[in-house]
């Protein structure tokens, strides 16, 4: 099958060298060589390839316009991030062409493979940013004055890449030509690991979101301050992260604080800044809703506590998704073709992660596949699909394509 050779020329590119994870970040030099994968790819089968208002990039197999299936997913990573989440929806698109042209199969309507950019949000921080935009889920402006760790903003990373920062925004055509947008996906729990299906269809998007902390304290010697002298910034984060942890537990929802930045980040020096940021994740609104205003109060009482000043704000959120049903039953009907009787109907499973395909769907009747993943550990190197569920995959998605595309 095409996706093994594909698969091979896309995976050295922003993997770190000590046999760790990716660092492929938007605008970076890995994002680069790997876009360029992309159109390299793209074009040796004969497809269009053009790069939207928002760098976004869509390979066309018939003309751009109206009517179109769309599909395609991400190709940046989280740091130290795994090969599948992104990548695996891109390759297993461009292999489906592949697959469908082998079977001899002519398409009705307009096919356009997609790559959206910072997806993950991982270098300035807003995850979908590309599908954010195109779909008017961002000011521009604001997109605009994202930084990242150095300070670069996104207008300056994006022109550096040769890209013009000044005309991204809402893209219309987007929405108008896609009658459908379809991506597949590395599952990203153990969802499929112990069913005996390959490939699974998505039911919702749990509502989610990222709010930034700032704890203020005040710079001081860490030998010769009294501790109750001190405005120790940690302090009142320690407090935080804790009921973070237990509020998640009585509301049966998710929540993280990965990322932090200390300032000045000295081992002898209390410190006099602590940023962190808070992930969270529930089934419904009310659940996110009640934890993030838990770590609210709980930062506040332990800042309160220890002489600091707290901040929190919203960086992004995402309402919950509930996914086309009738388009999620077609996928599972065309899925259930390939399925033994004896497995059982294909599942169909809401998330924890977040997708392009969740902001698209607000815009375009939109569904994705999720593909069994034995690990069952994601955001990281140990994530994995068997070789035999790639294929299957890829076979999953051209069956879909092929249905949506007939009609
Ligand atoms: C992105 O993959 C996310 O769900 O954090
Ligand atoms: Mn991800
Ligand atoms: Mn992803
Ligand atoms: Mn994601």
């Amino acid at each position: 099958m095409s996706f093994d050779r594909l698969w091979a020329d896309l995976l050295p590119i922003g993997r770190s060298t000590d046999g760790g994870g990716y660092h492929r970040y938007s605008w970076t030099g890995a994002d680069t060589d790997a876009r360029a994968w992309f159109t390299e790819a793209a074009a040796a089968r004969g497809l269009d390839v053009r790069t939207d208002r928002n760098g976004n990039l869509w390979a066309w197999w018939g003309a751009p316009g109206p009517g179109a299936v769309a599909t395609g997913s991400h190709l940046d990573s989280v740091p130290d991030g795994g090969a599948f989440d992104g990548p695996l929806g891109v390759v297993s698109a461009l292999a489906a062409v592949d697959e469908l042209r082998a079977r001899g199969f002519v398409p009705e309507r307009p096919l356009a493979v997609g790559v959206f950019v910072e997806e993950e949000g991982a270098r300035f921080g807003v995850p979908c940013l590309g599908s954010r935009l195109s779909t008017g889920g961002i000011d521009p402006d604001r997109a605009r004055s994202l930084t990242d760790a150095s300070g670069v903003t996104w207008a300056a990373a994006m022109e550096a890449a040769g890209l013009d920062p000044e005309g991204i925004g809402p893209d219309p055509g987007l929405a108008e030509s896609f009658d459908v947008f379809v991506e597949l996906h590395v599952e990203q729990g153990r969802a499929l690991a112990d069913t005996p299906h390959a490939v699974g269809v998505a039911g919702s998007i749990w509502p989610h979101g990222r709010w930034r902390m700032d704890f203020t304290g005040r710079a001081d010697h860490a030998g010769t301050t009294r501790l109750v002298d001190r405005a120790d910034p940690m302090l009142p984060l320690a407090h935080t992260i804790l009921a973070a942890r237990a509020l998640a537990e009585s509301h049966d929802a998710r929540a993280t604080v990965a990322k932090a930045h200390i300032t000045p980040n000295g081992t002898n020096a209390i410190p006099s800044l602590v940023s962190a940021w808070l992930d969270a994740r529930a089934a419904d609104e009310a659940a996110l809703t009640a934890v993030v205003e838990g770590v609210r109060e709980a930062a506040e009482k332990a800042s309160r506590d220890h002489g600091v000043v707290h901040t929190m704000a919203a960086e992004s959120t995402t309402p919950l998704v509930e996914f086309s049903h009738s388009l999620r039953d077609r996928l599972a009907a065309t899925l259930g073709e390939r399925v033994a009787e004896a497995d059982g109907p294909v599942p169909i499973l809401p998330t924890g992660a977040g997708h392009d395909a969740g902001v698209l769907s607000a815009h375009v009747p939109t569904a994705m596949l999720y593909v069994r993943n034995p690990t069952g550990v994601s955001h990281s190197p140990h994530e994995w699909a068997d070789p035999e569920d790639r294929h299957a995959g890829v076979r999953a998605l051209a069956d879909v394509l092929a249905d949506l595309l007939s009609t």
